[in-house]
């Protein structure tokens, strides 16, 4: 039986989820969250969608293990292959996923043109093509991103080597696009790289906010909200110090380790 005190689990292939981890901390300031980031395994939106779900379910998994009370899944590439799986295995747990944020950047310009930047995978399934339904004066442009995991992973999300792959994978698209919709948990951390190659006129939208207020709804509705906790454990399957420390400085707090 899950308690309020219980942590909710949050977890991505890597570090991208603490994108997600942020928009919960700032809706959710009084729970307690235990995050895993798989960063031995990623990225996962080159892989089959069988290898994702195995390793989304192995890692959702060894959380409901360790007690988490809900289960985000901070990862468009999981939520997009696993999410059927997940609900099935853990009957017991909240699980709460993202997207690509392509109806709430069509609601912003519904007649405009959209960028969706996202794995492979992601892309592959258009799961999240419905939500541009009711807007069929959008253009909605996708844009597989296949190696843009690796550079935020690689803690080079503000570099050269950010700028000079941006530049390459969206140069037809430079003052071409309205918006773009983040579509990969890891991309809130190459912003300024996307505004420099992009320019400053283009809005960008993720769904990390509209995760966090789902959670909250969630657990509202349970009955499981936490007010006095506020503790945040992380987690890896690579055992070096480096990717912790990674993790910290893109939450950009000195958290529990
Ligand atoms: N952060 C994951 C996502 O949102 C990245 C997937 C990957 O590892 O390729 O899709």
């Amino acid at each position: 039986m899950a308690k309020r005190t219980d942590p909710i689990g949050v977890f991505d292939s890597g570090v991208g989820g603490i994108s997600v981890l942020r928009a919960l901390l700032h809706k959710m300031p009084g729970e307690n969250y235990l995050y895993f980031g798989d960063s031995a395994n990623a990225p996962y939106g080159t892989r089959t969608a069988e290898d994702v779900t195995a390793l989304a379910s192995s890692v959702a998994q060894r959380l409901s293990e360790q007690g988490v009370k809900a289960l985000v899944v901070a990862c468009n590439t999981s939520t997009s292959v696993a999410m059927e799986t997940l609900r099935k295995n853990h009957p017991e747990l909240i699980v709460v996923g993202i997207e690509p944020s392509v109806g709430l950047a069509a609601s912003h310009y519904p007649k405009g043109r959209i960028g969706v930047l996202a794995t492979p995978a992601t892309i592959a399934g258009r799961r999240f093509m419905y939500q541009a339904a009711p807007y069929p004066d959008a253009e909605i442009v996708l844009i597989p991103a296949p190696n843009l995991v690796e550079i935020v992973e690689a803690g080079k999300y503000d570099s050269q080597e950010a700028d000079d792959y941006l530049g390459k994978l969206l140069h037809p698209y430079i003052g071409k696009l309205d918006a773009l919709v983040l579509g990969c948990t890891h991309y809130p951390f190459v912003e300024k790289a996307l505004h420099r190659v992009l320019g400053e006129q283009v809005a960008f939208f993720d769904g990390s906010s509209i995760t966090a207020a789902e959670t909250y709804r969630q657990l509202l509705e349970a009955d499981l909200l936490n007010e006095d906790g506020g503790v945040v454990q992380m987690e890896n399957s690579l055992p070096d110090k480096e990717i912790l420390t990674l993790c910290m400085k893109l939450l950009g707090t000195k958290e529990d380790v």
